[in-house]
């Protein structure tokens, strides 16, 4: 008899090590409906299949409301402005538009240096010490200081700062495998509130006085003769808050944990550091952050035999189709120098995430920085890591390491 698919994506053994489950997946379960929970759900593991779905947003909504009719969520009260990521078709395309106004490349570039010697001080500071949870040192703080800074939010205020990103994402993707509780939605809504509350003066200071920030350039963007409301202008500082920090938090933190497992490929980097492009991009690919992109069905369709209705909820498995033996050669190998790497680590299609190019920048100057200063990385033991508790991460909330100086 054929063992039972046992796929279940918020069992924390699943989690810790889902990748027999993604190549079962991808060979006798393209598209799996699940059970186990209270919305209509499935699972997509082909490369090909996962592509398809973040293609096709007609098809394939990231507006989810319609799939929570009858649970907690569909009471719970909206933003006064939905973000763009959970927005479909033209008002999603005018948000972005008016964003891609402000997030230029230029925002990024002019904080390289600033950047570098965050970077440069963490690390110091870590060596210094000797022993150290890379995540409390390095991987946590690096990115709410630049994201902070390219926002243009105080420095004396990021620590609260990333609390909010912290509150935000921790339960984040929960909702689609359990009801939430009545106290879990009032706090989301009390979090809102809060950030909302803090960006209110801070925008109204810079309509007033601009400086050369992104929050300047969000409350003067205009695109196609359409401004961003003021509702809508917090719901997208919000946005960028939460999209970006846990997520390059996890990246940088993948990435220093497969190359002290892969002591050959570390070697390498040190020797040659013109790999570390390719090396990070070998690292969202192998350990991609965000495992799973969820959509909606705005129809009934079938796919592989299988009948997905109406306002089901399918996950795309990016950390699956990252790993497809159809695409990627040796998908199995962590290869600093893999080219080409078509992985799918920051979506596809119109949603595709605005701070790749930031976020590959990040990873390279915090690797940098530590592949330069450190003669030697390892884990200081080998414990199991504790995982992030939210089921879209492939994240270690703790990584504790020895740094020898260079
Ligand atoms: C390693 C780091 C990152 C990863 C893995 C990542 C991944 C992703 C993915 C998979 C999506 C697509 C979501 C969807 O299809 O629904 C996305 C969208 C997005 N990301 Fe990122 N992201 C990262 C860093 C960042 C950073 C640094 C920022 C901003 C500062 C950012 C801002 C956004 C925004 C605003 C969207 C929504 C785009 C839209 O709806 O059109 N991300 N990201």
């Amino acid at each position: 008899m054929a063992r039972p698919f046992a796929f279940n994506p918020i069992d924390p053994t699943v989690r810790r090590d889902p990748f027999e489950f993604y190549v079962r997946g991808r060979r006798e379960f393209p598209i799996h409906a699940h059970e186990e929970f209270p919305l209509s759900l499935f699972s997509a593991f082909r490369y090909d299949d996962v592509q398809a779905i973040l293609r096709d947003d007609g098809t394939w909504s990231n507006q989810f409301e319609p799939a929570f009719e009858g649970t907690p969520l569909a009471d719970a009260p909206r933003p006064p402005a939905e973000s763009m990521l959970a927005l479909d078709g033209d008002p999603h395309h005018r948000l972005r538009g008016l964003v891609n106004k402000a997030f230029t490349p230029r925002v990024v570039q002019r904080r390289v240096a600033q950047m570098r010697s965050y970077a440069s001080a963490l690390v110091d500071e870590a060596i210094e010490t000797g022993e150290v949870d890379l995540v409390q040192a390095l991987t946590y703080p690096f990115p709410v200081q630049v994201i902070a800074e390219i926002i243009g939010i105080p420095r004396e205020d990021q620590e609260q700062f990333k609390t909010w990103s912290d509150r935000a994402v921790s339960n984040l993707g929960t909702g689609f495998f359990q009801n939430p509780s009545e106290e879990e939605i009032q706090q989301g809504q009390e979090l809102l509130t809060e950030m909302r509350d803090y960006f209110a003066p801070l925008a109204r200071e810079r309509a007033q006085s601009p400086r050369e920030d992104l929050l300047s350039g969000l409350v003067q963007a205009e695109h196609d003769g359409s401004k961003l409301s003021y509702e809508e202008m917090i719901s997208m500082l919000v946005l960028l808050l939460v999209a970006g920090n846990e997520t390059t938090t996890t990246l940088i933190g993948n990435a220093a944990l497969e190359l002290m497992a892969h002591p050959e490929q570390m070697e390498r980097l040190r020797k040659d550091p013109s790999l570390l492009p390719t090396a990070v991009d070998e690292a969202l690919r192998f350990a991609s952050p965000i495992q799973f992109d969820p959509r909606r069905a705005t129809r009934e369709v079938t796919l592989h035999g299988c009948k997905i209705p109406k306002n089901s909820i399918v996950l795309a498995w990016i950390g699956s189709a990252n790993r497809d033996d159809e695409i990627f050669e040796n998908p199995d190998i962590f290869d600093i120098s893999r080219k080409p790497n078509p992985h799918i680590s920051f979506g596809f299609g119109v949603h595709y995430c605005i701070g790749a190019n930031l976020a590959r920048l990040e990873a390279e100057i915090a690797l940098e920085a530590l592949v330069s200063k450190t003669k030697h990385i390892e884990r200081s033991d080998d414990a199991l890591l504790p995982l992030h508790a939210s089921p879209v991460f492939r994240s270690a909330s703790r990584i504790p390491v020895r740094l020898l100086p260079a």
